[in-house]
């Protein structure tokens, strides 16, 4: 073998080889796990192109393994997938494709290994290992996918005019492989990628967005996003983060370009944390920038609200890309709307209370909050970054020491809706909400403990305020 692979995989792919054989269907490894096996890329997928029926290849092969694994597969696009350990192995009949400009659907005609090649993606992406008897093991790179994959460049192997009128998405791809695996794209494709940008709106929402995924998860998200930018496809994609560019003066008084600084905290919280959601909120933390943006006589430029603002635009972004409207949308939105909170508590005199707050309103998220303000520290100046950065080693020292003694992270109300319409005999009403409310606050306030006993002596004082006697008394 031309790459190096695990005694597994080899087991399997001479499995296949021999399957192959017997049918008299010459097969290949091609695609993304040569180009991640030559970089030591880890990798599980592994793409079989086959010049003839990929389907039936596949059902013969599966039936050589114990247990056999099931075929499931699309006949329309002529495709079948098996599970073998943990491999994932793709098989396809090789094919000649042509596009129609309108849609992403292809005219799919059979075609040799070389038609199959020439319809991919990028050089490296079109990288072919034989699996055939008489040079098993042999790698095929009609394009120089090696050279490139050595000199880290991102070309398609034909001309990218067509390359990216075939699947616009493809434009995308390229962005997402230099961010992935910090490769440059080449001047010619990356041109090509500029005159079709306009193209991306063929393309499903799913689809782009699945990319921008992928992009926020490389191992240096700014490259991606500077590159969709500079492409001119993040104005189609996304035009909100685009809005946030540029920087405004007045009466010699400026402002920074939040498009970087948004860049810059992405890095910086991505040198710090892999999760997809927390990268989401350091992309979104600003972008309420531009819609709050005012000009103060005298003062200069303020963003007043714009994490407020900024929580509300969450939801709609996140329901026009597509992303999953759940959980993880509720986490993205409450870590904007908090990200100036921790900055506000560095200063001198801050009451228990107000960590209590924030602890409160954190959550089981505080850790990424913290996270995400420590990474919005973008400036040039070290000693004023240390200064930051000591202040919120401040507010994580204070946030302990409240924890530790009033548990406020996990906090679940001592008294339930429930027990209080019992006590006092109330139907779902106004009043069981306000008395809850008011334990609540009593206990953020610092006036009573976060204990059951306390709270119910407080709520017992409270409800004769409002003119509520217990129906039954304490047990
Ligand atoms: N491909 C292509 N055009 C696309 C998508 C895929 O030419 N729009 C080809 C490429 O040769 C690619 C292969 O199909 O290597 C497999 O595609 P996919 O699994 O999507 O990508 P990988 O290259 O394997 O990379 P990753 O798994 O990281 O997406």
């Amino acid at each position: 073998m031309d790459i190096s692979c695990s005694e597994k995989e080899l087991f399997i792919f001479k499995k296949i080889a021999h399957t192959a054989a017997d049918l008299k269907i010459p097969c290949f490894l091609i695609g993304g796990f040569v180009r991640d096996k030559i970089i030591n890329r880890q990798t599980k997928d592994a793409d079989i192109v086959c010049v003839g029926d990929g389907i039936a290849l596949a059902q013969a092969a599966a039936k050589r393994f114990n247990p056999v694994p099931h075929v499931s597969y699309f006949k329309n696009f002529g495709t079948a997938h098996i599970k073998v350990d943990d491999l994932d192995i793709e098989f396809v009949g090789a094919r000649k494709e042509s596009y129609r400009y309108h849609s992403r659907k292809p005219d799919v005609i059979p075609g040799t290994l070389e038609d199959d090649q020439n319809r991919r993606d990028f050089t490296i992406n079109a990288l072919a290992i034989s699996l055939n008897e008489k040079d098993y093991g042999k790698l095929s790179d009609p394009f120089n996918g090696i050279e490139d994959l050595n000199n880290k460049i991102i070309r398609t192997p034909t001309d990218p005019l067509i390359t990216f009128s075939d699947d616009p998405l493809r434009m995308m791809r390229a962005i997402r492989f230099a961010a992935q695996l910090g490769f440059t794209v080449e001047e010619k494709t990356f041109e090509a990628i500029r005159d079709n940008a306009y193209r991306i709106s063929i393309v499903s929402q799913e689809r782009i967005t699945d990319e921008l995924n992928k992009i926020l998860l490389s191992p240096v998200p700014s490259t991606g996003f500077s590159l969709l930018f500079d492409s001119g496809l993040l104005h189609i994609i996304f035009p909100q983060l685009v809005d946030l560019a540029g920087a405004e003066y007045k009466d010699g008084h400026g402002h920074k370009d939040n498009f970087h600084h948004t860049l810059q905290v992405l890095d910086n919280l991505s040198m710090k944390s892999g999760d997809l959601w927390l990268r989401w909120a350091a992309l979104l933390h600003d972008i309420a920038k531009p819609a709050t943006k005012r000009f103060e006589e005298g003062h200069g430029w303020t963003f007043h609200g714009h994490e407020v603002i900024g929580g509300r635009m969450v939801p709609k972004i996140f329901s026009k890309l597509k992303l999953p409207m759940n959980e993880k949308m509720h986490v993205v939105r409450k870590l904007v709307e908090l990200h100036l909170r921790p900055i506000s508590l560095t200063k001198e005199n801050i009451t228990d209370s107000a960590i209590r707050r924030l602890l409160f309103d954190a959550g089981e998220d505080f850790e990424s909050l913290m996270l995400l303000c420590e990474a919005d520290i973008t400036s040039k100046n070290k000693y004023k970054v240390k200064k930051y950065l000591d202040n919120f080693t401040l507010v994580r020292q204070r946030c302990r020491e409240v924890e530790e003694k009033d548990h406020i992270r996990n906090w679940q109300p001592p008294i339930t809706g429930e027990k209080i319409m019992e006590i006092f005999a109330l139907p779902p009403s106004r009043p069981v909400g306000d008395l809850k409310n008011a334990i609540k606050e009593a206990m953020l306030d610092g006036d009573i403990e976060n204990t059951y006993e306390a709270a119910y002596d407080f709520m017992i004082r409270k409800a004769k305020e409002m003119g509520l006697h217990p129906a039954k008394t304490n047990s």
